[in-house]
């Protein structure tokens, strides 16, 4: 499928591992220019070296802390700079911890909210404006089914999901009117990183060992395994395209059948 998107520019946080990355791999692979932040420099610089090689989009890292507002005008500045303007944000960086509410402190709350909450919140507006007055825009917004499916042991991100699955529609019906999409997916359980970082909290918090967890997880997706970064990455893709030009305001479930709910 021509997704129609060859030599447009995408802003992905959080691209230099995880979600993030297979999202700015498979953006690049469209032809779409991509910028992608994090915090790690050296990391990020050789995650952008390896996802440039044998793609066609150019990839260009900036880093910054997304939690901290003066970093979010920076990076939104240099990435402008670095591809022209921004055509796609693809909203991804996040971190609340496993726990329940009397597992975390309110450190640990705020640094999750000023991260995922805040930082979708000021990187979207910082961007919309302009795509807005160009008639052309993509924001997707990587979610989490937690949101929907509140858990006392995942009571933070689980909060904050919530809130960015509403702020999605609300600005689905404030950009929609400019050809600017607002999209929101919500993967379940995926292999990254930060997946391997929740089962061991997981561990400390529950005593199951990680071969126990690990089953349960892959046991409790229709599918039989928990999913891939590209199984998500692709409805990213999708839904940054020319082809989702009717989609808006949507929120999908990328988790093998994890959630059933009408
Ligand atoms: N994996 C899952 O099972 C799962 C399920 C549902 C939803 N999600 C959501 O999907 C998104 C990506 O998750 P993932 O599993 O791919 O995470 P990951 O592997 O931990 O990657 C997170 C990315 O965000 C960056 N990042 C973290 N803190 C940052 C900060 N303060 N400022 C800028 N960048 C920062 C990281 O780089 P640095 O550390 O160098 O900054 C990294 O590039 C998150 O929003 C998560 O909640 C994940």
């Amino acid at each position: 499928m021509e997704l129609g998107i060859t030599g447009r520019n995408a802003l992905i946080t959080g691209g230099s591992q995880g979600i993030g990355r297979a999202c700015a791999e498979a953006l690049a692979d469209e032809g779409v220019n991509v910028v992608i932040v994090a915090r790690d420099a050296e990391r990020l610089a050789a995650a952008a070296t390896e996802i440039a090689s044998n793609r066609t989009g150019r990839v260009t890292p900036v880093s910054g802390d997304l939690t901290v507002a003066a970093d979010v005008e920076r990076v939104i500045a240099e990435a402008e700079s670095a591809l022209g303007q921004i055509d796609i944000l693809v909203n991804n960086a996040g971190s609340a911890p496993m726990g329940m509410i009397g597992d975390i402190d309110d450190e640990t709350w705020q640094a999750s909210f000023d991260l995922k909450l805040m930082g979708y919140v000021r990187c979207s507006r910082a961007v919309m404006g302009a795509m807005r007055s160009r008639k052309w825009g993509r924001i997707v917004n990587v979610i989490g089914r937690g949101g929907h499916f509140p858990t006392a042991k995942y009571i933070a991100g689980g909060a904050i999901n919530a809130a960015i699955l509403n702020i999605t529609q609300a600005l689905a019906e404030e950009c929609g009117p400019d050809n600017v999409l607002v999209n929101g997916v919500n993967p379940a359980a995926t292999a990254t990183d930060r997946w391997s970082a929740l089962v061991q909290q997981q561990i400390k918090l529950t005593g199951k060992t990680e071969e126990e967890i690990m089953a349960a997880s892959a046991a409790s997706v229709p599918l039989g395994r928990i999913a891939e970064p590209e199984d998500v990455a692709n409805m990213v893709t999708y839904l940054c395209s020319e082809k989702a030009c009717f989609i808006n305001g949507a929120l999908i479930e990328v988790d093998g059948g994890v959630s059933r709910a009408l």
